[in-house]
């Protein structure tokens, strides 16, 4: 029988390619360049399938010129901000993601970059590692301590809840905002607020979770920087545009977010250079979810989906 054709945009874990090319007849560039729209389009005529990253971009524009014999498209995240969903719907495309099996691994970091945050590590790093450290006072890179502190979530799903479980470790005294209130079960004390401003209110620390949709585009903008307690450490390992970056860099320069720690920019690959000025801003290039045991997890779970999808059976992961 012969085996359906897909593309593997990225260079995924090597267990994910290996499995992939027992069951699948590969289409993968040793380049690991993000694949542009015109690449998206010209593909589309010779695969089945795709496993693109959140680096593939499927606009209204690419997915109305998209050849009728790609039929699926399972993503290798969990986000799905680069599927323009309502475009792809109607063209029969069958959309999948990867969520649950990379909840810890981003948790993970956004522990890091929150600690990191708040214990002033990129300056700390850089005056040890210069070999410029000749001082030391008990008034030197004084931090903010998280443990027993007020932390707020927005988003608490797979992620959101894995960060929260992390963080009683920690005892911080949890609070979240989300779409709908969670089981008690899911809550495990976590405080629930209705409104977003009332969650606000009360995040020492705040971590973004949610997806980035039309709806959370811009979410923490001046005014709601603004309602965050002062001296707020800011952590974003979700979506950068869910972030005004320019009100962002204001909110630190006045000294009223003390610290944040980002893993997610307006502008991937790059960043912001302007954050680059201030050592309070930690910052990762978007690797939340590198971790081996992830990766893995992520490529099986894309396969998962294409098998699922090419058996006849139902989208296990259907977004
Ligand atoms: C995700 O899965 O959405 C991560 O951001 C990596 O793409």
């Amino acid at each position: 029988m012969t085996k359906p054709v897909i593309w593997i945009t990225r260079t995924l874990s090597d267990a994910t390619m290996a499995r992939a090319r027992r069951d699948y007849e590969v289409i993968w560039d040793a380049a690991d360049a993000p694949g542009g729209a015109e690449d998206i389009i010209a593909m589309s005529g010779q695969v089945d399938g795709i496993i693109p990253c959140h680096s593939e971009h499927f606009s209204a524009d690419v997915v109305a010129r998209l050849d009728p014999r790609l039929k699926i498209v399972a993503n290798h995240s969990v986000g799905v901000d680069h599927c323009d969903l309502p475009a792809l719907g109607p063209r029969g495309i069958v959309v999948t993601n990867t969520p649950g099996v990379l909840s810890d691994a981003t948790a993970e970091l956004a522990m890091m970059l929150m600690l990191g945050a708040a214990r002033h590590a990129v300056a700390g790093d850089r005056v040890v590692r210069s070999g410029d450290w000749d001082f030391w006072s008990p008034a030197f890179l004084v931090g903010k301590q998280i443990t027993g502190a007020r932390l707020g979530i927005i988003g608490m799903g797979g992620v959101g809840r894995a960060f929260a479980r992390k963080a009683r470790g920690f005892d911080m005294e949890i609070h979240y905002h989300n779409r709908n209130r969670l089981t008690p079960e899911d809550e495990a004390g976590a405080i629930y607020h209705d409104t977003l401003d009332d969650l606000l209110a009360v995040s020492d620390f705040l971590s973004l979770h949610c997806p980035a949709t039309p709806e959370t585009t811009g979410l923490m903008n001046a005014d709601r920087l603004a309602r965050l307690p002062e001296g707020c450490v800011l952590v974003n390992t979700a979506r950068g545009n869910l972030i005004d970056e320019t009100a962002l860099l204001q909110a630190v320069e006045a000294g009223h977010i003390g610290a944040a720690g980002l893993d997610c920019f307006a502008t991937e690959p790059g960043g912001n250079p302007a954050f680059a000025r201030h050592d309070n801003i930690m910052m990762m290039p978007h690797v939340g979810s590198a971790t081996v045991r992830t990766r893995d997890a992520m490529g099986f779970k894309a396969l998962d989906n294409l098998d699922a999808f090419f058996a006849g059976k139902p989208s296990l992961d259907p977004v």
